[in-house]
């Protein structure tokens, strides 16, 4: 009988479980054994693990965060690190790994296969959908949700008080959750990281963007959603910063973890069940070194090293009619 093992590592994801659940009973259906090591790849180091079984993955599907725990581990990144996991691997007899992380987890995952034989499949499961070769990465679509309604609360607030709202989200490096939460909450503005690789966002064009707002939109409030790691002191900062010079009070609002947890929406459950499955599949087909993704509805399966390296493009369309929604300068065509 063959034995896989299993662990979630880095930023937790909601749909985690939901992967886990479907990788389980998958190697079920399929006669395999599987373990699940805890508490990413620091389980590895330090051998701990729990034997995975239909019974153990009930009533999860619809949970946040990780029942194996997540974490990040330096020591793993060591040559010793690795090798020690390949040893420990190797003592249980595991014949592949299944790592639902973000594209470190996989760079880690690439790093473990220069010293372990065993198969190493990929599961993309990050809030930040910042992984090339995959349309959606698993718990994308809940910080999304969980983002869009603290966003239509703080817009109530606003709108009584006719103020200006920034709202900080995550996304590390990426733009994906703050362009989607603004195109869906209707935000006046938005920054992200992607629109700004060449000079920073300008102050004064800002203030004059909400002023401009203000005078010809008869709008009482203005929401700008803000991409965390953009702006030097966050939305905090660039608040403090637009109330000196618009004289209006601004607010700052950051979203924080908040975004990272809460049970997974349908459509993240729907993904995390299809890849979490897929990835037994894949096991059984001898596959190796590579991440289970989906594209237009497709499972696909694309090398680790593609998942990284060039940025992922947002949506053009969708950044283009946010900003057209809002361009306020230029006359109508
Ligand atoms: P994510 O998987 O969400 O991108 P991290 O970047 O924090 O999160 O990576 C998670 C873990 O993966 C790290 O703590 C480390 O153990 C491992 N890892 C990340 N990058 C590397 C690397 N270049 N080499 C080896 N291991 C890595
Ligand atoms: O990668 C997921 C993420 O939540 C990012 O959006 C954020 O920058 C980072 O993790 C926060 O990490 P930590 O767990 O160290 O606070």
């Amino acid at each position: 009988m063959r034995r896989i093992a299993i662990l979630t590592s880095g930023g937790d994801a909601p749909g985690m479980n939901a992967a886990i659940r479907a990788s389980v009973l998958a190697a079920h259906h399929f006669g395999l054994e599987i373990i699940g090591y805890r508490h990413g790849y620091n389980g590895l180091l330090e051998q701990e693990f729990v034997p995975l079984g239909p019974e153990d993955v009930n009533n999860i599907i619809q949970r946040g965060g990780t029942i194996l725990k997540s974490a990040r581990c330096e020591a793993f990144k060591t040559a010793e690190g690795a090798k020690q996991a390949a040893q420990n691997l190797s003592a249980l007899n595991i014949d592949a790994l299944i790592v639902n992380g973000g594209d470190g987890s996989f760079r880690g995952a690439l790093h473990l296969a220069k010293y372990w034989d065993g198969q190493i499949i990929g599961l993309p499961g990050t809030i930040d959908n910042d992984i090339c070769g995959t349309d959606a990465t698993i718990g994308y679509y809940t910080a999304i949700d969980t983002a869009l309604e603290s966003i239509d609360k703080v817009r109530d607030t606003a709108d009584a008080f006719e103020r200006i709202f920034l709202i900080e989200v995550m996304g590390r490096h990426a733009g994906f959750i703050g362009l989607s939460a603004a195109v869906c909450s209707g935000a006046e503005q938005v920054l992200l990281p992607e629109l700004y690789q060449q000079s920073p966002p300008d102050l004064h064009q800002l203030a004059a963007h909400i002023q401009k707002a203000q005078e010809v939109r008869g709008k009482c409030s203005y929401i700008m959603v803000i991409t965390e790691n953009l702006w030097p002191g966050g939305a905090t900062d660039l608040a403090n910063k637009l109330h000196a010079t618009t004289g209006i009070e601004c607010r700052p609002v950051i979203l924080g973890h908040v975004q990272r947890g809460g049970s997974p929406v349908s459509l993240d459950r729907m993904l995390a069940s299809k890849l979490g499955a897929y990835a037994v599949e894949a096991i059984l087909a001898g596959k190796t070194g590579v991440m289970i993704g989906e594209q237009n509805h497709n499972v696909v399966e694309v090398p680790f090293e593609q998942c990284w390296g060039k940025p992922k493009a947002l949506d053009p369309y969708l950044v283009r009619i946010q900003t057209q929604m809002f361009d306020l300068f230029n006359p109508p065509a």
